[in-house]
């Protein structure tokens, strides 16, 4: 049976295909994008990185009420078009005026060595947090949630990774407070978040590493995925999202064709299967995934959604292409990471090689 464009539910929100647009950084605020993937026929489009506290450089964020407007733009743009949208609630768990600087020194320095002081000072953060500082964050996600609502979301997507994955990895937090206790501070946050706003849809987006290959940093070990699920399901999350976990290096999240060991179709699929085994919530897989018979395959093992980032770069359309059988007219994403983590290495709007090719072939 087919089951891509059959309605499916998050929480008690319908969506009414199994398509997501994984959250993706477009470099800009991406209005006229969103536009084209919800024409494309996309069922949910995930904002991604939306702050809790006010953001670095003024991107949308909903610690409070300012960016209204321009959520609400895109909550229009998508439900004109049937499609819902989700923000993506994060807390940037770094020396704020530090990366400001850096960012302004980054002709200078360069996308990569700005992304690897980055990192650098997320080391130590988790740990150097008071309790009452841990505490604080927490509201921030309450209070963002409650906002969310507000603005007019339905859905808010928790992102496991960042701060929630350092605080989920025994590799950045060594606490000896509650939240020592590797899935306490995850699970404080989607209760504070379901209390705040008990109407709101709770994705959750599950990060997960292993170590042997060693692959990610922040977010759950492989054989901690029941534990953190189990919690995370008690706490209010109503879905997962799976995708490997972060704090390493793009290249292991965002992995591009040639990547030694996450090759292929699906090279997220272990990740989620080890979700899919003991959760009782949907589950969305990202991970190249970008042909219809491979996306219902895995809807026939039990994911209830395929979540796309490159793919819908490439080709917004996809979605209506595989609905009217048009798959030999879809541009398929190469892997090649050229235009889009090229995109953000460099701070430059995220595009791709295929689409610019073919709009030069047009002019
Ligand atoms: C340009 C770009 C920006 C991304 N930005 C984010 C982000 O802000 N938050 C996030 O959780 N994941 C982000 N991702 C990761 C995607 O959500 C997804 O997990 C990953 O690209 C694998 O899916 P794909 O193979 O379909 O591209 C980004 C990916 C790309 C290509």
């Amino acid at each position: 049976m087919e089951r891509l464009f059959t309605l499916a539910k998050i929480g008690t929100v319908e969506l009414k295909n199994r398509i997501v647009f994984a959250p993706t950084s477009l470099g800009e605020r991406g209005t006229e994008f969103y536009r084209e993937i919800a024409e494309g026929g996309t069922g949910l489009i995930i904002l991604p990185d939306v702050a809790v506290q006010p953001s670095m450089l003024g991107a949308p964020s909903l610690d409070s009420e300012r960016f209204f407007p321009y959520f609400r733009q895109i909550l229009e743009i998508c439900r004109e078009n049937g499609c819902e949208a989700a923000p993506q609630l994060f807390f940037q768990e770094y020396d704020l005026a530090y990366v400001g600087s850096l960012f302004r020194q980054r002709m200078s320095l360069g996308g990569d060595e700005v992304r690897r002081k980055m990192a650098e000072n997320v080391n130590g953060y988790c740990d150097s947090l008071t309790t009452e500082q841990a505490e604080e964050i927490i509201s921030r996600f309450a209070v963002a949630a409650g906002n969310a609502q507000s603005a007019g979301f339905r859905i808010v997507q928790i992102h496991g990774d960042r701060l929630l994955g350092s605080f989920s990895s025994a590799l950045f937090n060594h606490r000896t407070d509650r939240y020592g206790e590797l899935t306490a501070f995850p699970a404080a946050v989607v209760r504070a978040v379901k209390e705040a706003a008990p109407d709101l849809a709770i994705d959750y987006k599950l990060t997960v590493r292993t170590e042997e290959p060693a692959l990610g940093r922040g977010g759950v070990l492989i054989s901690e995925v029941p534990c953190f699920v189990k919690a995370l399901e008690e706490a209010g999350a109503d879905s997962f999202h799976v995708a490997i976990a972060n704090h390493s290096n793009l290249r292991d999240t965002i992995p591009s064709a040639g990547h030694p060991l996450l090759q292929g179709e699906g090279c997220f699929r272990h990740l989620g299967e080890a979700v899919l085994s003991c959760s009782s919530r949907p589950v969305c897989l990202v991970g190249k995934i970008q042909h219809r018979q491979f996306a219902e395959e895995l809807l026939e093992q039990g994911f209830a959604f395929a979540g796309l980032s490159r793919q819908l770069i490439a080709d917004p359309r996809w979605p209506e292409k595989v609905r009217e059988g048009k798959e030999n007219e879809i541009r398929y994403c190469t892997y090649c990471n050229q235009r889009c983590v090229g995109g953000i290495m460099k701070n430059q709007p995220v595009s791709c090689i295929l689409r610019e090719s073919e709009d030069r072939k047009e002019k």
